[in-house]
């Protein structure tokens, strides 16, 4: 059977992680969480004091970024890929609301951009791979052979979010979990660099009244239609 790529993008907390994850295990495809990648960047901002709530030193962290590595390794045990910075397992410090605060300033960055899509690029170079994020159907993999645009409700993608992160045993207030989902969606598809948007040839799927199994369905028909 031959390998495709697909090409997942949408809005903040849309659930396009736990989408592209069910479709790559299904087909037997590598699975890419392009965000993780910039929240990684993130950790490492602010680990180096880089960037705050106050201030952002673009220029050292640009100045640095030959010095960063990021990997994803399978952890076997779990069964998914692991994010990490420098040879340190990150998957927990990535996941926190203060680097979801951040993420959209660091993603802006040109520079950050054009070192995680080279990576992106590279990893799908043999096809067999489902990526998620926010340019992957219209700058990482324009070419693409199944483009998603997953978009939900404001108050389904806080819900969604505020649920995991209680899960995760994090103390957030659910409007504090609101107002990042929007500050980032804002962010993302204002930037001038790769912003948000859906790709022409990519289709638009609400998964505000979906379930993750009609939604699977769903997609599968679609994936079928062109494996
Ligand atoms: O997917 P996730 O919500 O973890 O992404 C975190 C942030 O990373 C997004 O809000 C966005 O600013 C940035 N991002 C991006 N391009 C991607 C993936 C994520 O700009 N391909």
């Amino acid at each position: 059977m031959k390998k495709i790529t697909i090409a997942i993008d949408g809005f903040s907390s849309t659930g396009k992680s736990t989408l592209a994850k069910q479709i790559a295990k299904h087909l037997g495809y590598v699975f890419v969480d392009s965000g993780a990648m910039y929240r990684a960047i993130t950790y490492y901002a602010m680990k180096n004091n880089f960037i705050s709530e106050t201030h952002l030193d673009t220029a050292k962290l640009i100045e640095n970024l030959p010095f960063v590595t990021l990997q994803f390794r399978v952890n076997e045990a779990l069964g998914f890929a692991e994010m990490y910075l420098n040879n340190e397992n990150v998957e927990l410090n990535i996941r926190t609301i203060e680097v979801s605060r951040l993420v959209s300033k660091i993603a802006a960055i040109s520079e950050v951009r054009a070192k995680l899509v080279e990576q992106q690029q590279e990893m799908g170079k043999n096809k067999g791979i489902v990526m998620d994020g926010r340019d992957i159907g219209t700058v990482v993999f324009p070419d693409a052979d199944l483009k998603l645009f997953m978009t939900a409700s404001t108050e389904t993608k806080a819900q969604r979010r505020f649920d995991e992160l209680v899960e995760k045993g994090q103390h957030v207030t659910f409007e504090e979990v609101l107002q990042n989902v929007q500050e980032r969606d804002y962010i993302d598809t204002h930037r001038e660099d790769s912003p948000l948007v859906k790709a022409e040839d990519a289709i638009e799927i609400d998964n505000s009244h979906l379930s993750k199994k009609e939604q699977f369905e769903l997609v599968m028909e679609l994936v079928n239609e062109v494996l």
